[in-house]
């Protein structure tokens, strides 16, 4: 062994027993944040400190209260203030920035378009002016289905603009499931595409969009973006429009950003509950884009002269937040892709990062992973020196994808942030600030300033350091969720009914995750603790998947569990029990999946579909679900004491074994 090798193996050897890691001094020396003191000063100074977030955004008439709390938990932030988000994330930076790029998009095959913020504005300002002749008004809810192309943030910036809230449904998801979001938003309008590419083929997304209208109540307005141009010919009905075909109509047009109150609706987002109806969240101007704005500049140090990549997609709220609304909010160049991270080939991620001298990277655990198994040899074919700060988010990165990211991405001299939060919190709510706090791989962190987090039993006590318990949150912060869509009752009963106490007017959020937090504060997150699955870092129900699987007809009773997935963290598990005269056969396996896959969208695609003869059951009738997780991990069976068919259990894991 040379010199070299051995100390590479040394180096190896202390990366892998080292638990905390300092923040590089270069890092530090530039950081947006780096006094420590703004922990205390949050607190002393509560809830007022969250001017320092309003004061990012520049607001048309100031407010003039930070918290409204005489409707707990309806809270309200920055009453009396209006503004326009798509002012603050576009006309305001025209002076000084109008020439820099505020989108540099890379497509599928290669094409790259740059958008400078002039360019940006010009667009949003014409599809504005598009939208309101097509008869969107303030407060219509305009549904955007389509996949990583740069009329999507253009969409939701001219909605932005006119006041009207976007409902943005990632492409992924079936036509069933964009029915049902657009039913209960009672969405009239539609911005789509004729398709997109896929490992270089074209994939046609209009068919799908088409299939889901045929299940919409209302009548339908759709924009059709030709993404696919001669790939894909496709005619237009009455009630479809060509994109550019409106556009060049509203040439040059321009359209003031309408004046929204603090408090005014500014998007939807629908996300998987326990229940198989999605949880439309709702989102309001001015507490969401000024928590967007901070967390961006405290945590991943967006400054305006930066380029940063954030990889997920604009249909998650990853990318709502921190693609679209915070990097342009504080007039930075935002990298948006579109396809997956191994084609053309593995590399694909760190020729962007290299070609776009990319400063921080946002992605998730699930492509860490992914990353990990191809191997350094990827990223090592390219200049990565550009990065300055990483960050995940998504679900738990182990400690091993962690390392492997600050030495083989990071080069050692990059933070990393691991960040914790839900499409409800709006933006990041645990984490490093990443100048102040040393890091510890696989623990997010402490709670931001001004979040007030803990980990309690099932009384609402707080745990020990070092055991687990359930993640709370005791404040309201700006960028919380305000309700669930035309339903208040569902709202209370999600979040706030398992700790709080009205009666005291003490209200605690509930997120639905398990956690633990050392004797520094810093909290581990452990993954949901309701029926809700994270496969690759998406969200999803299992009480969804288990509708779509009873409805095959055949099919009697149906469980769906969580197992444990190398790459995706999660995997989806089905239990089939089929119908008298059914068998469980190859076919009836291939339906199963399909319904599912037609119900919600590849990414639910069940990774075992086994097929019992009974389910676990207690002597009440509740499926033991943790039994048939053990089931799927291949784990020693727990007690099945308390089953009153505990016979079946075995039967289930041999059946699961011979598949
Ligand atoms: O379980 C937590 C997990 O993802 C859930 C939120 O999912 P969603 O609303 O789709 O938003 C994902 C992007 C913000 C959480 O309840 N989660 C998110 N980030 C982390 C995480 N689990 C552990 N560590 C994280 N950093």
């Amino acid at each position: 062994m040379s010199d070299d090798d051995e100390l590479e193996v040394e180096l190896e050897a202390r990366l892998e027993e080292q638990e905390e890691f300092e923040p590089p001094e270069s890092f530090v020396e530039q950081a947006n944040v780096t006094d420590e003191g703004i922990y205390e000063e949050f607190e002393e100074n509560w809830p007022e400190a969250w001017e320092r977030a309003a004061d990012l955004l520049d607001w048309q008439s100031d407010y003039d209260t930070v918290l409204d709390e005489s409707e707990a938990p309806f809270y309200k932030w920055f009453t009396g203030g209006s503004l326009n988000a798509s002012e603050n994330c576009l006309d305001r930076h025209l002076d000084e920035r109008g020439d820099e790029a505020a989108i540099e998009w890379v497509g599928e095959l290669g094409e790259e378009r740059t958008y400078t913020y002039e360019q940006l504005h010009e667009e949003v300002n014409e599809f504005a002016a598009v939208l309101r002749d097509q008869g969107v008004q303030e407060d219509d809810v305009v549904t955007m289905y389509m996949p990583m192309i740069p009329e999507l943030p253009i969409a939701m910036l001219a909605c932005a603009r006119i006041g009207a809230p976007h409902a943005v449904v990632f492409a992924g998801f079936s036509a069933d499931a964009l029915a049902t979001r657009m039913n209960a938003a009672d969405s009239e309008h539609l911005v789509t595409c004729d398709g997109y590419y896929r490992r270089g083929d074209p994939l046609h997304h209009l068919d799908k969009a088409e299939e889901g209208l045929e299940s919409v109540d209302q009548d339908v307005t759709s924009i059709v973006v030709d993404r696919l141009e001669d790939d894909f010919d496709h005619d237009l009905g009455p009630s479809q429009h060509d994109y550019h075909d409106l556009l060049a109509e509203q040439e040059g047009a321009t359209v003031e950003p309408v004046s929204r109150d603090a408090e005014d609706m500014l998007f939807l987002m629908y996300t998987s509950g326990t229940t198989g109806k999605p949880k439309g969240v709702k989102h309001t101007t001015a507490g969401y884009l000024a928590y967007a704005a901070w967390t961006s500049h405290a945590v991943l140090d967006i400054k305006p002269d930066d380029t940063y990549f954030c990889s997920a997609d604009i249909g998650w709220i990853t990318g709502h937040s921190y693609i679209v609304y915070g990097p342009l909010a504080l007039g930075t160049t935002s990298v948006m892709y579109e396809g997956t991270p191994d084609y053309p080939d593995k590399d694909r991620m760190w020729e962007i990062v290299d070609d776009h001298n990319v400063n921080q990277l946002y992605t998730a655990p699930t492509a860490i992973r992914a990353f990990m198994k191809w191997g350094e040899q990827y990223p090592n074919k390219h200049d990565l020196s550009s990065l300055r700060l990483l960050g995940t988010v998504g679900e738990p990165i182990n400690p091993r994808a962690w390392k492997w990211y600050y030495k083989h991405i990071g080069q050692e001299s990059c933070p990393i942030v691991d960040t914790w939060w839900q499409t409800e919190t709006g933006g990041m709510m645990v984490t490093t600030i990443p100048a102040i706090e040393n890091m510890k791989p696989g623990s997010a962190g402490p709670p931001l300033p001004g979040i007030s987090a803990d980990i309690v039993d099932e009384r609402g006590s707080p745990v020990e350091a070092g055991r687990a318990g359930y993640l709370i949150v005791n404040k309201p912060w700006p960028g919380m969720l305000r309700t669930l869509y035309k339903n208040d009752e569902r709202f209370i009963d999600e979040y706030w009914d398992e700790y709080s106490i009205p009666e005291k007017d003490q209200w605690v959020y509930f997120p639905e995750d398990g956690a633990k937090i050392d004797d520094d504060g810093f909290i581990t997150v452990l993954g949901r603790v309701d029926d809700v699955l994270n496969v690759s870092g998406h969200r999803l129900g299992t009480m969804e998947i288990e509708s779509a699987i009873v409805g095959v007809p055949g099919v009697a009773e149906a469980a769906v569990v969580g197992g444990d997935h190398e790459m995706k963290g999660e995997a989806v598990y089905t239990y089939v029990i089929t119908e008298d005269g059914y068998e469980g056969d190859e076919e009836l396996r291939q339906e199963i999946i399909e319904a599912v896959e037609d119900s919600i969208g590849p990414i639910a695609r069940p990774e075992a579909v086994v097929f019992s003869p009974e389910l676990p059951k207690t002597r009440s009738g509740k499926i033991m679900r943790r039994l048939l997780e053990d089931i799927a991990n291949g784990e020693e069976l727990g007690n099945t004491s308390t089953l009153r068919n505990p016979e079946v259990v075995e039967e289930i894991a041999k059946k699961a074994q011979d598949d």
